[in-house]
């Protein structure tokens, strides 16, 4: 995923695009530049590494002051980090400059045609291919090539464009990836993403797919793809920009980790009344539960881990069998689903290729869509036959932490809604679980309350290689959560195993030292947990007991203790996965890793 700015207006637009491409790094951050129109025509600087090297390669360079200019943060998908597959990229005529987001997937028979009309390749990447392509269909109208090159196009793209021949002019058109038109007094700005324009205006257009607009400082013009022109819908952000910085935190991802009471009171307030759950308005009517076959969760990474809780208490709850299934495995196998059925696509950006993939082949088969979104407007939002909006507030830190745990909320929410309409729970026991839910912000609070216990024993582990986390049930969904946020931020290997599974192989690799995370916090199940923990112990392994229990350390279970507060075991990953986050967040600042922006990663990932 890589993040695009553009600026028209008034002002200086390097330091405009500058600031907007900070906002967007999490995007993206290998490689970046920017492209001006200049009396004498357009001027590119671009390099390898962060935004902070482009802003010191255009001081070094200087001459790019212009009130026109696009810019580009990104995620190498084609071709390595470098300078020369830096965006933006120009035309060979050096007329067109343009930078994109995606993946063009028959970009090799493009570039073959083109190099027979005797363009050469700079670079490795499909973008350049498409600048050539652009001047190959221009013939002095932009509306008209721009058209005709993106009906070569096959893949997905978002695509910001600069023309000598026009300047104070910025084109732009998208398909299966975000582009948002921010419009401002005397200057308008393209990006991918909010965070780039807030500084500038709070008021935004979402482009649709195949639309394409133009923008000038006065003007703002979006066309449907037969050159038609729209009148599109005007919003207006409903957060402010503190929402979008560190506020004194040293990372984003530990102020969104201690955001999570707010997160989860703004998710869920507005969706309980009487202490029953309120989602009409989200298009979550009792008709929708009533008769349903079976129920799919379909997501990516955390996303899908949200929805392994939410596939354990809408089971719990409704009696329906539900799946949770991996979006890259799910649109390839033929999934049955059908008009019975009902398909809850999880993401927090909305924008995860996979995930819409899934859902779009969901829907082709009849199944009516649910999309659990934290990004208002996003591609899952917009095409899914219902939203639920998880009121986490903008989420910058690449691994995710409060919009799991709003996500998780929305789905505890589904269930009680999904249990009531089907009769298996009483309106008593949808108000108790309610109330329930309303006490989880005071409990993770309560659960953050460990941040300090937590930092010491990353201090004590951080030099560790790999980590298991175990539980059952519940415990076991969150352990999977646990998993991914330590490997992503400490870069440490690590694996959730059902604790009862681990006896059938992988125990064999338990030896002296080895750190094993137990989480038990189902009354049910602890027993049997505590006695896998116990095979453990007795192997040699140090173990972390996170639970709710009122347990000590014990030479025979574990050395540490981690004790949260006490909940109904069904919502217990609300409170679990706290100490989680902050130790995969300690972990990685002892082991000196880039916690907002680990190696590799990227916040959306808007390509398969
Ligand atoms: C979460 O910490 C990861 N960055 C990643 O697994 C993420 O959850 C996944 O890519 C899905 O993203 P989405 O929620 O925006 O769809």
């Amino acid at each position: 995923m890589c993040g695009i700015v553009g600026y028209v207006g008034r002002e200086e637009a390097v330091p405009v695009l500058l600031q907007g491409l900070y906002k967007l790094e999490y995007r993206g951050y290998d490689s970046a530049g920017v492209a001006v129109l200049r009396p004498e025509g357009l001027k590119v600087v671009k390099t390898k590494g962060r935004i902070k090297n482009l802003e010191d390669k255009v001081q070094q360079v200087g001459g790019m002051e212009a009130t026109c200019g696009i810019g580009h943060t990104r995620w190498a998908t084609h071709g390595e980090p470098s300078d020369v597959n830096a965006h933006p990229h120009i035309s060979r005529n050096g007329r067109i400059a343009i930078v994109h987001n995606g993946i063009i997937e028959n970009y090799l028979e493009l570039r073959e045609m083109l190099t027979k009309e005797g363009y050469e390749m700079q670079s490795q990447t499909d973008t350049e291919v498409v600048a050539h392509l652009f001047e190959h269909h221009f013939k002095g109208d932009m509306m008209q090539a721009l058209m005709d090159t993106v009906k070569d196009l096959r893949g997905s793209y978002a695509l910001g464009i600069l023309s000598a021949d026009d300047p104070g002019e910025i084109y732009c058109t998208k398909r299966d990836n975000p582009l948002i038109i921010g419009v401002g007094e005397g200057e308008n700005l393209i990006a991918s993403d909010i965070p780039a324009i807030i500084q500038k205006t709070k008021h935004y257009i979402v482009l649709e797919d195949n639309q394409i607009a133009r923008i000038t400082p006065d003007q703002v013009e979006v066309f449907n793809a037969f050159g038609q022109k729209l009148e599109p819908e005007v919003q207006t952000v409903n957060w402010d920009i503190s929402s979008a910085e560190k506020g004194g935190y040293e990372h984003f991802m530990i102020k969104e980790i201690m955001e999570q009471p707010k997160a989860l009171r703004d998710t869920i307030s507005p969706r309980i009344e009487g202490d029953l759950p309120r989602l009409e308005e989200c298009g979550l009517t009792d008709e929708l539960f009533h008769d349903l076959r079976n129920i799919h969760i379909v997501a990516c990474g955390s996303a899908l881990h949200a929805g392994l809780v939410g596939r354990e208490v809408i089971e719990r709850f409704a009696r329906v069998p539900v799946s949770a299934s991996v979006a890259s495995e799910f649109r390839y196998r033929n999934p049955i689903i059908g008009k019975e059925d009902l398909c809850i696509v999880i993401s927090q950006s909305g924008e995860t290729a996979d995930t819409l993939a899934a859902m779009r082949e969901a829907k082709k088969r009849g199944a009516r869509t649910i999309a659990i979104v934290n990004v208002v407007s996003s591609s899952a939002a917009r095409e899914a036959d219902s939203v639920l909006y998880t009121w986490a507030g903008p989420e910058i830190a690449v691994a995710t932490t409060k919009a799991y745990s709003a996500q998780l909320a929305a789905l505890y929410l589904v269930a009680i809604k999904a249990g009531l309409a089907r009769g298996t729970l009483t309106e008593e026991e949808g108000k108790e679980y309610c109330r329930k839910i309303n006490e989880l912000p005071e409990l993770i609070t309560e659960a953050l309350r460990t941040r300090p216990q937590i930092q010491y024993l990353a201090s004590l582990y951080s030099n560790r290689q790999s980590v298991f986390f175990i539980g059952r049930g519940v415990d076991y969904a969150a352990a999977q959560e646990a998993s991914l946020k330590l490997k992503e931020i400490s870069y440490i290997h690590s694996e959730a195993y059902a604790a009862g599974e681990l006896k059938h192989g992988t125990i064999s690799l338990i030896e002296d030292g080895t750190l094993v995370v137990a989480m038990a916090n189902d009354k049910a199940l602890y027993e049997k947990t505590l006695s896998n923990v116990k095979s453990v112990k007795a192997r040699g392994a140090s173990v972390i007991m996170v639970t709710n229990e009122e347990v000590e350390p014990d030479p025979e279970i574990c050395d540490f203790v981690v004790k949260i507060p006490d909940c109904d075991p069904a919502l217990s990953a609300s409170l679990s996965i706290i100490p989680m986050q902050l130790f995969s967040y300690y972990m990685g600042v002892y082991r000196g890793c880039d916690i907002d922006k680990p190696r590799n990663l990227a916040k959306s990932v808007t390509v398969e």
